[in-house]
């Protein structure tokens, strides 16, 4: 709402208003570590085991946790008897609403709550309602991990079930339309869409539907809480860390500076990672029983009480005109998010900056089921819509026998399509035509069918994908140059596997002009500076922007202490840089980080900073994109699907490390290629419960599902965020699902539009 009034608003907003103002950042043409494919600076530690998943902490006196998770959907608790968990060996506490602590309101200030502490505005344990299956409903603390999960199954429950909403088609009676979804209006309309398509010369009109998924980092979650009197430290994997410490305090009514929150690694979270439940029962726990708690999630209890991506159902419509040319572009349908809930999943986001069309009609409806919440799963919304949309336009490519990638170009837009805001930076069409040349698409047969190799049916798809630029506000950081002429700097920030130590400390050598070994770059604890959550590909850019303050302000007072002796006395800041390892200007001064210092009589230099507010994507329409291309083997006798080939060519800006980018976006395809062929929550409709809660069940692809992934990019950089970069953790995932959908229609003829692609469809 708030990003999307405000674009509006601000369109007036001079160039000079933006950080830099207006100009590219000079950095871009300066890079020297960054741009190198570093390895990552805490590999070493991950594979010698010295990396600790945060429930291998062990702290002194601390006990075990077991969960137990409600059996219905709704009603209430009618009896509860914990006497035999209570004498069972080890025990040393069993938590239900009877005995939990009353805890603060967290504020839900309704729809999309970004800036709430929880992922969830249901109370925890407060009261004997259950509100959906799987709910926490007690909780035991033995000395043993195992001694807790026996008490756990001694503990006995009766229920009084109430009638619950789980059924996605009966919930569609009474679907709500909320004004708005994440960052922009919810409903567009423009030019008369539905009389557009039915006069289309050319038109698809297809509905779509894509499962639940549920989140599966390699690391469970888990946490440790211990109290110090008043005090809380808490370890936990975590993708918020400044925002996880603040919820705690409100949840438990303490001042920000009694909590601490810390989280070095993180084994995975692609969006799973907040605050849940479990993290508020084990500070709880902790507080009750006078000892510290270590709560790890089992994998069932990841799915029964961490929220996945909603399931959708997605009406797409497309009409051409004889040339191609899109008249109208609908895309519309049902979401699941409960009011409880913190995220919509957003599937007709993407298609507000996809194609041009002459007349647009975008709406999402939300269904209110009695579920676990749903929250944010790796490119919430696109990585659903694209499929849907993507699928849709290779339809129309058939049915009007165009070349599906040539039909895409006809109708890429040149700038926002619906606000008519210009794109910062914008090489779709490169990126098409790279990724084509260099995947070899010119071999592919437009009949599908036509090419075999034995019983294997052989297939090419593309489809397009994208995800937008974000920068998230309040991302500070401190910066120390010592005497020796080494650096540190520290924020709260996360790294969840995706290398921001490393990429952050090559961008402060480029910044500071100093080898990157000078540099240490320090995470993962409350204690430091906030910075915003690892969240919607955002965080690279907004801690760059807080390096990029704090380098200004470290060149201001260096100028200062340089003193009258130094080579660039007298200079202003805007007529010296930071390279070579000082202070610089032109006409060969150049003063040295160390003589400074020495002369100064100081070990050392500390300033903090905050990134600049992130106003240039109000002014932009700043959008990273992709081409996809896909290649698979379709079995005529078993109609199972092997992807033989997949290509990503991206267009996202400056990419800062190449090894660390490419394997994000790697990963990111091959959650795409589960998306489109294995992933799937077993919901069971008549019972509200989750029926496939282990990796079991629920497959996601291992490596022989995973072929060669290739990724290319245009590496364009962008003139108007820092360094040129974008952002590419969950832009890899977009687009995936349908080049691979795409791929099987061109083997098989058969076009499946419900995911995931199980050999079922196909035969
Ligand atoms: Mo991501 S779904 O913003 O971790």
């Amino acid at each position: 709402v708030m990003i999307g009034s405000a674009r509006r608003v601000m369109g007036w907003m001079p160039d000079r208003l933006l950080p830099g103002g207006g100009v590219p950042d000079p950095l871009i043409e300066r890079r020297n570590e960054v741009g190198r494919a570093t390895s990552r600076l805490d590999g070493p530690l991950k594979v010698t085991g010295r990396a600790p998943f945060v429930t291998e902490t062990v702290m002194d006196g601390q006990v075990c946790a077991a969960l137990v998770y409600s059996t219905i959907t709704r009603g209430r608790i009618t009896r509860l008897d914990t006497r035999a968990a209570e004498a069972s060996p080890g025990v040393v506490l069993v938590l239900t609403h009877r005995n939990m602590p009353r805890l603060g309101i967290v504020p839900m200030p309704g729809g999309a709550n970004l800036f709430a502490p929880g992922n969830s505005g249901l109370p925890i344990m407060q009261d004997p309602e259950v509100r959906y299956n799987g709910q926490v409903v007690a909780a035991v603390l033995a000395e043993t991990q195992e001694q807790a999960d026996h008490a756990a199954t001694l503990i006995e429950i009766d229920y009084a079930a109430r009638p619950a909403a789980t059924r996605f088609e009966e919930a569609k009676a009474d679907a709500r339309t909320p004004a708005s979804i994440l960052i922009e209006r919810n409903h567009v309309s423009i030019g008369g869409a539905e009389r557009r398509l039915s006069g289309a010369v050319h038109r698809v009109d297809q509905v779509y539907r894509t499962p639940r998924h549920n989140h599966n980092a390699i690391e469970l979650h888990g946490v440790t809480a211990a109290w110090d009197g008043d005090s809380l430290l808490v370890h936990d994997t975590t993708q918020l860390i400044a925002r996880e410490a603040r919820g705690l305090a409100t949840v438990f009514g303490l001042k920000d500076e009694q909590v601490r929150v810390v989280s070095p690694f993180i084994g995975g979270g692609f969006g799973g990672k907040g605050l849940w439940d479990h993290q508020i029962i084990a500070v709880a726990a902790a507080r009750v029983a006078g000892r510290p708690v270590r709560l790890r999630l089992s994998r069932e209890g990841v799915y029964r009480i961490i929220g996945g991506r909603s399931p959708s159902e997605q009406r797409v419509a497309v009409g051409a005109d004889a040339d191609g040319r899109f008249t109208a572009l609908i895309h519309t349908g049902y979401t699941v998010m409960p009011a409880y809930g913190a995220c919509p999943e957003q599937f007709t986001m993407g298609t507000r900056t996809a194609y041009r069309a002459d007349s647009f009609e975008l709406l999402q409806r939300h269904l209110d089921l009695d579920i676990v919440p749903n929250t944010f799963m790796r490119t919430p919304g696109e990585t659903i819509g694209t499929f849907a949309v993507e699928s849709a336009i290779d339809e129309l490519a058939d049915a009007m026998d165009a070349d599906p990638v040539e039909l895409r170009l006809r109708n890429l837009p040149d700038r926002h399509p619906i606000s008519g805001a210009p794109f910062s930076q914008h090489a779709l069409h490169q990126a098409f035509v790279d990724g084509a040349a260099r995947f070899g698409w010119d071999r592919r047969t437009a009949k599908p069918g036509e090419r075999r190799d034995g019983e294997w049916l052989i297939g090419m798809g593309c489809a397009s994908g994208g995800f937008p630029y974000a920068r998230m506000p309040g991302a500070n950081v401190r910066l120390t140059l010592r005497r020796d002429g080494t650096v540190e700097i520290s924020c709260s920030a996360q790294d969840m596997g995706m290398g921001t130590t490393t990429v952050q400390a090559q961008h402060a050598a480029d910044r500071l002009g100093l080898p990157l070994d000078r540099i240490t770059f320090t995470l993962g604890d409350s204690a430091l500076p906030a910075s915003p959550m690892a969240g919607g590909s955002s965080q690279t850019a907004s801690i760059m922007a807080a390096v990029m303050s704090a380098a200004g302000k470290l060149r201001d007072e260096l100028l200062k202490l340089a003193g009258p002796d130094s080579p660039v006395a007298g200079l202003r800041a805007d007529a010296v840089t930071l390279t070579g390892g000082g202070v610089t200007a032109p006409g060969d001064r150049h003063d040295p980080y160390t003589a400074i210092l020495a002369r100064a009589g100081r070990d050392e230099v500390t300033v903090t900073a905050t990134g600049a507010p992130p106003l240039e994507f109000l002014k932009y329409t700043m959008h990273s994109s992709s081409a996809i291309f896909c290649e698979v083997r379709v079995s005529e006798i078993t109609g199972e699907v092997r992807v033989n080939r997949l290509l990503g060519s991206f267009d996202c800006g400056t990419v800062l490390n190449p090894k660390t980018a490419a394997s994000q976006l790697r990963g990111g395809m091959i959650m795409g290629l589960g998306v489109a062929l294995t992933e799937e929550t077993l919901f069971d409709e008549r019972t509200g419960r989750i029926m496939n809660p282990s990796l079991a069940d629920y497959h996601i692809p291992a490596h022989l599902d995973v072929p060669d992934i290739e990724v290319i990019w245009t590496g364009i950089p962008d003139p108007h965020s820092p360094l040129g970069a974008r952002g590419l953790g969950e832009l890899g995932t977009s687009g995936v699902a349908a080049a691979i959908a795409n791929a099987v229609f061109n083997a098989t003829g058969t076009r499946v539009r419900d995911l995931p692609i199980t050999l079922d469809k196909l035969l």
